[in-house]
């Protein structure tokens, strides 16, 4: 009868122990999520977001409007294919100050004089590809 007590109590201390042990594991994995997500908010938050959604969350149409036929501020991103292929564009909105292509952009400096292109080297390439696939399809 001790026996089986000892046993028992052995049984369900290991068992008390793995619990433990997983309910540790588990409250790391999620303060690493939740971390990980305060770091990489803007790769972690937009993950799954395609180049239309993307456009919106980064906010490009802020500036170059909903429909992305331009405002005041900034250059319809429209027919943008005529100027760049996937890289090119990938390149430019990395680093736009450097990367500017073409005489147009002597206009816009006049045309669009309060706006800025930002640069969004700190994006996820990933999101910047979609942004890239979805405007030149445009
Ligand atoms: C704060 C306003 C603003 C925001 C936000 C903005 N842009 Fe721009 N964008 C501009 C301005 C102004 C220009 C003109 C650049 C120049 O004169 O150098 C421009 C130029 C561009 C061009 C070059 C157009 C051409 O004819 O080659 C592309 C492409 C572009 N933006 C894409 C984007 C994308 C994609 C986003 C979001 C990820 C974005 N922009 C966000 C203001 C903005």
């Amino acid at each position: 009868m001790t026996k089986t007590l000892v046993w028992i109590l052995v049984f369900l201390a290991t068992f008390a122990a793995l619990f433990f042990l997983q309910h540790l594991t588990k409250d790391d994995g999620t303060s690493s999520t939740v971390s990980g997500y305060m770091e990489g908010s803007d790769s972690v938050g937009v993950a799954g977001a395609g180049g239309s959604e993307l456009v919106s969350q980064f906010g490009c149409l802020n500036c170059h409007g909903n429909d992305l036929a331009g405002t005041p501020a900034a250059p319809p991103l429209t027919g943008l294919s005529k100027y760049y292929d996937r890289e090119g564009l990938i390149t430019y909105l990395r680093n736009p100050d450097k990367n500017k292509t073409g005489a147009r952009f002597d206009d816009y400096k006049t045309k669009y004089a309060s706006g800025i292109m930002p640069a969004y080297g700190n994006k996820d390439l990933k999101d910047l590809g979609k942004i890239a696939d979805y405007l030149l399809s445009k």
